[in-house]
C-alpha cells in the first residue's frame, strides 16, 4: 500500500478551487522569503494546507496551484515524492510506522499485525471512528531503538504490544507523549 494516499482527479474541469484561509496565505507569503524555488515554496505551500485542513484536497491543490502560479501537474509531482503530503482524509491521528529494515530485524511486523488487529486497520486505512490512520514509511532514522514509529509529530521507539496499547489509549485520552527508551 503507497503511504501517498493519492487522488489524481485534480486537473479535472470540474475541480473548483477552494479559497485560501487568511492564515495559509500568510504563512505562504512567509515562506516565500525563505525560499528563492518556486517548486520549494509549493511543497510548504502543501504541508501548510495540509497543517490546517488535515490533508490537500483537489480543491487546495488547484488553490496553491492558482495562488502560486505553479502548473497542477508539478505541484502533484512534488506531492506524490514527498510521500507525507496527503492526498486524501486521514484520522485524526496518522501513525507513520517504520518499514525498514533494522525494523523489520526488530520484529516490527509483529507490532504491525498488533496494531492491525487492534484497531482493525491495514496500511492506508483509518478507523471507523476517524482517530486513526495507519502508513507505513522508510526508515525514521531511530535504528538503534527500533521498532520505530511516529504518530503525528512524536517518535515512539522501542515498541512492543504493550507500550502501542499505551500509546493508543494516550491519544484516545488526547494526552499524546513520547514513549521512548
Ligand atoms: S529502520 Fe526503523 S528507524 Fe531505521
Amino acid at each position: 500500500m503507497n503511504s501517498n494516499l493519492i487522488a489524481s482527479s485534480a486537473t479535472s474541469d470540474k475541480i473548483q478551487a477552494r479559497e485560501l484561509t487568511a492564515s495559509e496565505i500568510e504563512e505562504i507569503e512567509h515562506e516565500k522569503t525563505l525560499y528563492p524555488d518556486k517548486q520549494a515554496v509549493g511543497l510548504e505551500a502543501l504541508k501548510i494546507v495540509q497543517k490546517h485542513q488535515g490533508w490537500v484536497s483537489d480543491e487546495s491543490l488547484l488553490a496553491i496551484s492558482r495562488y502560486l502560479d505553479i502548473p497542477v501537474s508539478e505541484l502533484e509531482g512534488v506531492a506524490t515524492f514527498f510521500n507525507l503530503v496527503f492526498r486524501r482524509p486521514v484520522g485524526k491521528h496518522v501513525m507513520l510506522f517504520c518499514d525498514s529494515v533494522s525494523c523489520w530485524i526488530m520484529g516490527c511486523e509483529n507490532i504491525r499485525a498488533h496494531i492491525s488487529q487492534k484497531l482493525g486497520i491495514d496500511y492506508g486505512e483509518t478507523t471507523a471512528d476517524g482517530e486513526f490512520t495507519l502508513l507505513p514509511v522508510p526508515c525514521l532514522g531511530d535504528c538503534d531503538r527500533a521498532p520505530v514509529m511516529m504518530v503525528d509529530e512524536n517518535q515512539h521507539r522501542n515498541l512492543t504490544a504493550e507500550k502501542v496499547d499505551a500509546i493508543i489509549q494516550q491519544y484516545r485520552n488526547n494526552e499524546p507523549g513520547e514513549q521512548g527508551s
